[in-house]
């Protein structure tokens, strides 16, 4: 562990389904207090019943003021913010002729324009918690599409490799000061992920047949893997594919 006695509070943004849900619940589960966005409170209210010490934050965070609505929500709670994790994001899949400027806008302000906005918010409180405690730690889940663009999903896939680029200029800003930041790049993984979309569902079927997908329990080690080194070592990039997928 990177840590000396203090309990580490961490900030996981999707947590009402898939991967952020998985992620809130691994990091309670290691001794980290939790402070769980997404939109559907209802949903959060179930995580916090299966655990103390998950807080629920029900916040669109694509919204005026959310990023400093959601740090000072935390700091309220628990005093300090050591983790972030940005998971909350959504795919589409569309002939980019089709693909009207305001879907763009949409998708952007939650995959790339939160990420970008929620982390500066955090980055004070990091830095403090990185002089309290040695390090802190930004995991942002970008896709393997944000490695390797995919016809049909220019939208998704620039949104992924920006996150990529900011997560790397952050990384080189702030390696001085002991901030780690890890870019996580998940193939397929079964969640509610592209659940109104027809091509997205079906690819996901395909993949199931072929015994090619991921658990969201695999990305929340993997973030856990990051957040939890040793203070000298960071984990500044990971991709997690299912194994059969190619
Ligand atoms: N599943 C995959 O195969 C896969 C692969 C690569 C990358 N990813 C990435 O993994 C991340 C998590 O996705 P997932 O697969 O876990 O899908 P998911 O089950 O649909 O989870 C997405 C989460 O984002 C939240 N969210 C969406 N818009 C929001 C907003 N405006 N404000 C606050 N929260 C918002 C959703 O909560 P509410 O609806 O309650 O707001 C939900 O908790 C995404 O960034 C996705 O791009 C997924």
């Amino acid at each position: 562990m990177t840590t000396n006695t203090t309990t580490r509070t961490a900030i996981v943004t999707g947590a009402s389904s898939g991967i952020g849900r998985a992620t809130a619940t691994a990091l309670a589960t290691a001794g980290f207090n939790v402070v769980a966005i997404a939109r559907r409170a209802d949903q959060l209210d179930s995580l916090t019943i299966d655990s103390a010490a998950i807080t629920a934050l029900p916040l669109d965070l694509t919204t005026d003021g959310a990023a400093a609505q959601a740090v000072q929500h935390t700091l309220a709670a628990f005093g300090r913010i050591d983790v972030l994790v940005n998971a909350a994001g959504y795919g589409a899949n569309a002939p980019s002729e089709s693909v009207p400027p305001a879907e763009w806008d949409r998708l952007f302000a939650i995959n790339v324009n939160a990420v970008a906005h929620l982390t500066s918010a955090a980055l004070p409180h990091l830095l403090a918690s990185a002089r309290d405690n040695q390090v802190a730690d930004v995991v942002t889940i970008s896709s393997t599409a944000g490695l390797s663009a995919e016809p049909g999903a220019a939208a998704y896939s620039s949104s992924k490799f920006a996150v990529r680029g900011l997560m790397e200029a952050w990384r080189k800003e702030y390696a001085s000061r002991d901030i780690r930041f890890c870019t996580i790049y998940p193939g397929a993984v079964v969640t509610e992920f592209g659940k109104d979309q027809q091509f997205i569902r079906d690819w996901y079927a395909t993949m199931k047949t072929q015994g090619a997908v991921a658990h969201p329990d695999d990305v929340a080690r993997a973030v856990l893997f990051a957040a939890t080194q040793p203070a000298h070592a960071s984990v500044s990039e990971l991709t997690l594919r299912p194994t059969r997928q190619i």
